[in-house]
């Protein structure tokens, strides 16, 4: 697996995506619902074979419609979408049994088994019955011991189990979480990513949904920010960190200020903890960060320190900043 991964990581780095390493495609997709609300707007997008990428956006963003037009549930207003190259509407009865879905929404049937209703969601995409597969992913979701139960018996977070359990019932190459997380609880919930990061070694493509910045942080290769229908950023994790990362200096005083001195007035500098603390807010990757300016003004003004440490934006950070941008546009906030 490793390999792959990184020859993937190697034609990406002398650009040549080859078409096979694209699951989904997605151009310019679009969604306006019978009431005249628009959902989604020129959305495009691909999806990388065996990669996790999460789709990070607010309520109403329109994470679920996106994830409901590629599954076949919701119908397209403009665009398309293709699966293996395949069009998920004209070839729809291919495209279904390669793609699992875990809806956001908590519906399952209350009277079977757990057992019984993974077993027939098998069943569903005409596959042969496999007594053992279903053992596996009923094992690795922790549901073996409660295989015989009743779904109306089970809570919350154990009904959670069983959606994934039938989504993976049938041996899916993509599969689409919604909100896997939501309402659970942290050990559900570390168990899940677990589960997720077993899939992709497995060569499953994942695509979730989340709200939690930590999720995303947490299990994704890429992110995907959707805000008011449309899709505003896509970026390996680890660059979009780095490259929108603000980073900041905490400067601890000897003895506290009264006020910030004019002489730092030009710098980026808050005075917080009741004068105890300056923090000078820089960008990680611009040449002249201000620190040693700072420093240089501290000493001329005979303000001593007694400890300087750095902090790098959070993941969290950026994604509000890049959202609440995208609604109310500020450009006097972001330094150039
Ligand atoms: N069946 C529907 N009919 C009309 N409007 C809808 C329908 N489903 C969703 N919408 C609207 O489309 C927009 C996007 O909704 P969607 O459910 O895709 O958002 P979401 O990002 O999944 O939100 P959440 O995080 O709350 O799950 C919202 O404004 C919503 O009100
Ligand atoms: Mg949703």
């Amino acid at each position: 697996m490793h390999s792959e991964k990184s020859a993937v990581a190697e034609r990406d780095r002398r650009g040549e995506p080859g078409v096979g390493d694209r699951v989904l495609e997605i151009r310019g997709l679009g969604k306006v619902y019978a009431g005249g609300e628009r959902a989604l707007e020129g959305v495009d997008l691909d999806i990388r074979r065996g990669e996790i990428f999460a789709l990070l956006g607010p309520n109403g963003a329109g994470k679920t419609t996106l994830i409901s037009i590629v599954c076949g549930i919701v119908t397209a207003s403009e665009g398309t979408v293709s699966v293996d190259g395949l069009d998920t509407v004209r070839d729809y009865r291919r495209i279904r049994p390669r793609i699992g879905l875990v809806p956001q929404e908590l519906h399952t049937d209350a009277f079977e088994s757990v057992w019984a209703t993974v077993s027939f969601s098998r069943g569903l995409f005409g596959l042969r019955r496999d007594d053992r597969h279903i053992e596996k992913v009923l094992r690795d979701l922790s549901l073996w011991d409660k295989r015989k139960e009743r779904i109306m018996h089970l809570s919350g977070g154990m009904k959670r189990r069983v959606l994934i359990a039938k989504a993976l019932a049938h041996e899916p190459e993509i599969l689409f979480l919604d909100e896997p997380t939501a309402g659970v609880d942290v050990e559900l919930r570390r168990d899940m990513w677990e589960l997720v990061r077993g899939l992709r070694t497995g060569g499953v493509t994942v695509i979730l949904t989340t709200h939690y910045i930590a999720e995303a942080e947490e299990m994704a290769d890429r992110i995907g920010v959707i805000s008011r229908g449309r899709l505003i950023l896509v970026e390996e994790k680890r660059e979009l960190i780095k490259k929108l990362g603000k980073k900041q200096l905490r400067v601890e005083l000897q003895e506290p200020l009264e006020a910030l001195p004019a002489e730092l007035g030009d710098l980026q500098v808050a005075l917080l903890s009741e004068g105890h603390e300056l923090e000078l807010t820089f960008d990680a990757n611009d040449e002249r960060t201000g620190i040693p300016t700072l420093l240089r003004r501290l000493g001329e003004l005979g303000i001593h320190y007694r400890d300087l440490s750095t902090r790098q934006s959070s993941l969290e950070e950026i994604f509000v900043s890049l959202v609440s941008e995208r609604t109310e546009p500020r450009g006097a906030e972001a330094a150039p």
